[in-house]
């Protein structure tokens, strides 16, 4: 094994069913996930749900059902889409489980023995909708922004963790560590955060106004407040075998959780517990309609289901990850996702892989011919050469899936456009040009094979569905194998089958 890899995602809130925003986030994840297995890493991968709080409570209590039971059938839907989309994670991380409740206690006791975690009366505004005390400082024009909802003026007692005494610690951090968040300009938009002194973090709720959370060790009487209870996920799934992995490599979350929750109190938590700190916080954007953020109140939810069924897994997953363009917001239609279906999976990779194969089955019986030896033309280079291989490479290590698929899709481009220039079809009707047309064959199938592998991370059906047709074992198998070779020579492939159907083709079956 090449080394581990540890990677995350954001865990869900399980008030609603999960949409497309939730789906973008665990594909992406599973992307790298994939990406690193194919470098033969031990990968862990977490993924999952955050069942705690006052909507799970309050949602449940409507229903007249235990918070258990409602939380127990919302979570399944999550695991369901999940493997809709061929998100294969190691564990689907539940903060109701045992072995995470005895961490967030142990982390809370040991902190509060620190004396970093004091008791104190609090009297301020209070956000309903996001559960939290908020100050002036958040008001955008003299009023609360909406992402706060109502907001009202609260006294209560609880317990703080003060971050202030960290704050210098994690701006040097920040600066010696200039990679730690990507991309750039939300480490700037951080640093920003950064310039005020920062508030102690209330951590708890009295058991009376939320009863659905881990009560505090050293204080029955109140239950600990999300991020406590949610981050600390990362932690309490983090063993393979009893092993303890630690430092995460790769953690991806929204926009809208990096300040304050992962730029500021997970680092602070972490510094204050003497742990280390993420490798990676990739921060992505939100997809958005009509370029407002997806709402329920306003009707606005893009759910996966229907676009799995009548696309496949993979045409969602290549629209998420190859649409988006790293940490930019992106505006999710029909449209839009037409334009690429249609014209780069069916047109460009689909129907490449459909010409070569009929070419082989028609000219050369299902056998591909051998090329080594033969005259090699100029015009043959792009198709022997490594370079979309390194680009992708290259896209993928600075986190951007998007330009690791346009990568995959120029080359896709290219072969297609290497049967107009090289003419198999002529090819095949002068018997003169028999060991030309090998040579054509041979290297169209060799880059089939290629893509196949080139695609796995992001098309992991597919992937399987063209090793299927070339006849060759189930993958996945190394990104060392999309590196140009002639592996093929005298392999016996299958008939082609297509691979993204043509809409119109396929509407009457769908219906
Ligand atoms: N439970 C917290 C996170 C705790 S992590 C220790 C939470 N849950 S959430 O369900 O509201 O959001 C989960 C993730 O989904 C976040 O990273 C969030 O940014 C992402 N998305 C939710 N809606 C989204 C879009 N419309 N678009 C893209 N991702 C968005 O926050």
């Amino acid at each position: 094994m090449a080394g581990t890899y540890f990677l995350t995602t954001a865990i869900d809130y399980v008030n609603g069913a999960p949409h497309l925003g939730h789906a973008y986030e665990k594909v992406l994840a599973d992307f790298f996930a994939r990406h690193q297995k194919s470098l033969e890493r031990d990968v862990l991968f977490l993924t999952g749900v955050d069942e705690h709080g006052q909507k799970v409570q309050q949602s449940a209590q409507k229903e007249g059902i235990d918070p258990q039971a409602f939380t127990d059938r919302m979570s399944r839907f999550f695991v369901d889409q999940h493997k809709s989309l061929g998100i294969e994670s190691s564990c689907f991380v539940r903060t109701t489980n045992e072995n995470h409740k005895n961490v967030v206690r142990e982390w809370l006791k040991t902190l509060h023995d620190k004396g970093e975690i004091f008791f104190q009366e609090h009297e301020g505004y209070y956000s309903v909708r996001q559960e939290q005390f908020v100050t002036e400082k958040e008001k955008v024009d003299g009023k609360w922004p909406e992402i706060y909802g109502e907001v009202e003026l609260r006294k209560e007692p609880n317990y703080y963790f003060r971050l202030e005494p960290y704050r210098e610690r994690l701006l040097k951090f920040i600066d010696e560590n200039p990679e730690w968040i990507v991309p750039a300009f939300r480490r700037n938009e951080l640093l920003g955060a950064l310039k005020e002194p920062l508030n102690d973090l209330c951590i708890s709720r009295p058991k009376s106004r939320l009863a659905w959370g881990i009560p505090l060790p050293f204080d029955e009487e109140y239950v600990t407040f999300v991020w406590f209870d949610a981050l600390t996920n990362y932690y309490s799934f983090a063993s393979t075998k009893g092993t303890l992995r630690w430092p995460p490599d790769l953690q991806t979350i929204g926009k809208d959780i990096l300040i304050p929750a992962h730029g500021v109190y997970w680092p602070i938590m972490l510094m204050a517990l003497g742990l280390e700190l993420p490798k990676h916080l990739l921060v992505h954007g939100w997809w958005m309609l009509d370029k407002d953020k997806m709402s329920k109140s306003k009707g606005t939810i893009v759910y996966t289901a229907p676009y799995v069924e009548k696309y496949g897994a993979d045409a969602l997953r290549y629209f998420l990850l190859r649409e988006m363009v790293m940490g930019q917001d992106a505006d999710f239609s029909d449209e839009r996702f037409e334009s690429r279906y249609g014209p780069e999976l069916a047109n460009n990779l689909g129907n490449l892989v459909n010409r070569t194969l009929s070419m082989i089955q028609k000219y050369r019986d299902g056998v591909v011919p051998n090329y080594d030896g033969f005259h090699l033309l100029p015009e043959d280079a792009d198709l022997r050469s490594d370079s979309f291989v390194e680009e992708y490479r290259a896209a993928v290590d600075q986190f951007a899936p998007h330009l690791a698929l346009q990568a995959i899709m120029k080359f896709s481009q290219r072969a297609n456009q290497y049967i107009q220039e090289t003419e198999p079809f002529k090819l095949n009707k002068d018997p003169e040009k028999a060991k030309r047309l090998n040579v054509v064959l041979g290297l169209l199938a060799e880059t089939v094979r290629r893509l196949s592998v080139l695609i796995q991370a992001a098309l992991p059906f597919t992937a399987e569905k063209i090793r299927a047709q070339l006849q060759l074992l189930p993958g996945p198998v190394r990104l060392e194998e999309a590196l140009f070779g002639n592996s093929l020579k005298g392999h016996t492939i299958g008939k082609p089958e297509p691979l993204f159907p043509r809409l119109e083709e396929k509407l009457p079956a769908a219906s």
